[in-house]
């Protein structure tokens, strides 16, 4: 057989489901309910076609100059990449030795598991404390790179940036924090990418959530100019197509867009779970599009996922021991949210 041993053990990282009708309520993947700026929109339709004739910007001035400008830092300090899970192949790539390890917490995005074993170097986890709560990393065994979700995913717990500051700060590797929801949480998260002195991390973000543009595949990290530039020297050379830097830059430019989706689904997220808590779920604190709840008994989240499902509407469920009880509720719109709500009041 000619396939890597490595690649052969592989289990492979398995996407939540996109069904082909459109006559589901899809709850499942935590893509935003509402539409991308109009900008994106009139890009798309105005479009040079010549444009495509030549290779992109191999290096995305444009969309890195105005990063730069909304973070407030310099476009040296800015790596974008195909989708934010780009970034963290080529960050496993770039900062992990072979015989090194990557650690992360558990639960928190399983795709980081799966990067590990790709590049074939051991996985390290450390369990989160009681109700997923900050617990300290432990990086014994190697560890060269840490993944750090904050807000967490699928817990939707956020951790206090001292917390993670504290952290970096003794810990000899690189730690990577994975800041897809960030534009969802109650504070901006903007401290910890801007902090000066902060040698060995980096902070990383995407337009699939607060900008709509999950189908784009764009996202972006910030950090200090020697990591990102070994993010470059690994990455493929036109990484970024034509396409995707015009239109980045163009929901770039119309940040009150996002803010005015962000924050509707904010109040939808706070109204749902105020639903689910007064029908007795348990549902942590949430500063993400969605929400990890438990059913109450004798509810079991696995019949739950199976019965909405059975309504079309589609919820993610993990069958990991700390999350198997309970299911994964991306925020919809309002009459997204009736609907769950009224499946839920129906179930048996
Ligand atoms: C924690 C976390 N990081 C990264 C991603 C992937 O983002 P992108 O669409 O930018 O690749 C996701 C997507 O669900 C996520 O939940």
């Amino acid at each position: 057989m000619r396939i890597a041993a490595s690649v052969r053990a592989l289990e492979g990282y398995v996407p939540g489901e996109q069904p082909k009708s459109s006559n589901v309520i899809k709850l499942n993947t935590n893509e935003n309910p509402y539409p991308p700026s109009p900008a994106v929109a009139e890009v798309l339709r105005t479009f040079d076609v010549d444009r495509l004739r030549k290779y992109p910007d191999p290096i995305f001035t444009a969309l890195r100059e105005r990063l730069a400008e909304i973070h407030n830092t310099v476009p040296e300090r800015i790596f974008v990449g195909n989708g934010s899970d780009e970034i963290l192949t080529l960050a496993a790539r770039a900062f992990v030795e072979d015989g090194e390890a990557i650690g992360s917490f558990n639960p928190s995005y399983s795709l980081y598991k799966t990067l590990a074993e790709i590049r074939n170097v051991p996985f390290r986890p450390t369990e989160l404390a009681e109700g997923f709560a900050w617990a300290e990393p432990d990086v014994a065994g190697n560890v060269a790179l840490f993944i750090l979700t904050n807000p967490n995913a699928p817990t939707s717990i956020r951790y206090e940036d001292e917390k993670i500051a504290a952290f970096a700060k003794d810990f000899p590797g690189v730690v990577l924090i994975d800041e897809a929801y960030a534009d969802f949480a109650l504070k901006s998260l903007d401290s910890l990418a801007a902090a000066p002195g902060n040698e060995n991390t980096i902070v990383m973000r995407t337009l699939s959530k607060s900008y709509s543009l999950a189908g784009l595949r764009l996202g972006y990290a910030i950090g200090p100019v020697d990591l990102i530039d070994a993010l470059y020297k690994v990455k493929d050379s036109y990484n970024i197509d034509a396409i995707a830097q015009a239109v980045a830059l163009a929901a770039l430019q119309d940040i009150e867009w996002m803010r005015a989706n962000t924050a509707k689904v904010i109040a939808e997220r706070n109204r749902l779970a105020g639903e689910l808590l007064h029908r007795g779920w348990d549902v942590p604190e949430s500063a993400t599009n969605f929400l990890f709840a438990r059913p109450p008994a004798p509810h079991k989240a696995a019949d739950v996922f199976k019965y909405l499902r059975g309504r079309n509407i589609f919820v993610r469920y993990f069958t990991y021991p700390r999350t198997d009880d309970r299911i994964r509720i991306t925020i919809g719109t309002p009459d997204e949210m009736d609907a769950l709500v009224a499946a839920l009041d129906a179930m048996a």
